[in-house]
């Protein structure tokens, strides 16, 4: 309910993606003249950077329905072609993770895209025929954390495509200053700077430290967080002066400790840490390639000067 209620409603509510806002909000006015469905959208970026968030100001901008799934959600064919055929005029389809639909499932996407049609098999063997059935104009938005997970078909099947940006450390205390605003919460310029410039360029974890720093305020008196608070909070929930946490940390001192700081492969050094490839690859590193503290290589990945400056180590070339 929380997590829900922050989540602006409206485009010129929403922070930050100036780039994308700016296009989108004249894509749905041009859309709503021509009393025409918005072309299918595709964003793309580190995850909890508002993709879905902004699925739901579209549809809303749209005046339409807002369907939401994702795609290891749809098992089958026929999952997606009975969504398809329950949307009304216009509605917006919202796929997550739309990078992990099955090709089954994919293939019938694509003439759903084009041509807002379903192709369906009835029966088998040399009696089996296609009939197609006609769909509403809809919208598909897709989310994905890399535009390069989708296939080429698919990827070419949208007319909008949008990549989101980490956010600065001012857009990120506008939105928890409104966070605050919506939970009662009373937060100092202060507080609300240093919990942004700590939230790795990240709206849903800006959100998420913010309720854990209120948690720290409450229950050491007086309910207001201010810079001491959020310091004290932060350090506690060891999230570092920039951000990094106990993954980040443990994942660049691998690098140099275990690796002799690089190059190292993606699955030995998840393998190193006992984490996930692919969580590495999508949640973690985009920070710290963004700070400059790691290099992907096509050897692997490599700690920079800035890794070992961060942690008060020497690096030798
Ligand atoms: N909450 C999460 N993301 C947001 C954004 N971009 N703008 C405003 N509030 C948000």
């Amino acid at each position: 309910f929380d997590e829900v209620s922050l989540r602006p409603k409206k485009l010129d509510e929403y922070i930050g993606q100036s780039k994308a806002k700016n296009n989108l909000n004249v894509f749905i006015e041009a859309a709503k003249q021509r009393k025409e469905a918005l072309d299918h959208v595709l964003l793309y970026g580190p995850p909890g950077l508002g993709k879905t968030t902004l699925a739901g100001i579209i549809s809303a901008e749209m005046g339409v329905n807002l369907r939401i799934t994702s795609g290891p959600a749809i098992e089958k064919a026929g999952d997606l072609a009975a969504i398809l055929t329950n949307l009304g005029t216009h509605d917006v389809l919202f796929i997550d993770e739309i990078h992990r639909l099955n090709r089954s499932v994919e293939e019938i996407l694509y003439p759903a895209m084009e041509d807002y049609a379903l192709d369906i098999i009835i029966g088998k063997g040399p009696s089996a025929r296609s009939i197609r059935l006609d769909l509403p104009r809809f919208t598909l938005i897709g989310a994905t954390t890399r535009a390069g997970l989708l296939t080429a078909p698919l990827r070419d099947r949208f007319g909008v495509i949008n990549k989101l940006e980490m956010y600065t450390a001012d857009e990120l205390k506008q939105i928890v200053k409104r966070s605050a605003g919506i939970l009662n919460i009373e937060l100092k310029e202060d507080g609300a700077y240093e919990i942004a410039r700590r939230s790795r360029g990240t709206p849903r974890i800006a959100n998420r430290l913010l309720k854990r720093v209120r948690d720290f305020a409450q229950v050491m008196g007086g309910g207001v967080i201010d810079l001491k608070v959020a310091k004290h909070a932060l350090d506690a929930l060891e999230v570092d002066e920039i951000g990094l946490d106990g993954v980040d940390r443990n994942m660049l001192l691998s690098i140099i400790n275990k690796f002799s700081g690089g190059p190292v492969g993606l699955d030995t050094l998840a393998a190193s840490i006992g984490e996930d490839p692919g969580t590495i690859e999508d949640v973690y590193e985009p920070y710290l390639i963004q700070l400059g503290f790691i290099n992907k290589t096509p050897r692997g990945r490599m700690a920079t000067k800035n890794a070992y400056g961060h942690f008060g180590l020497e690096f030798e070339d």
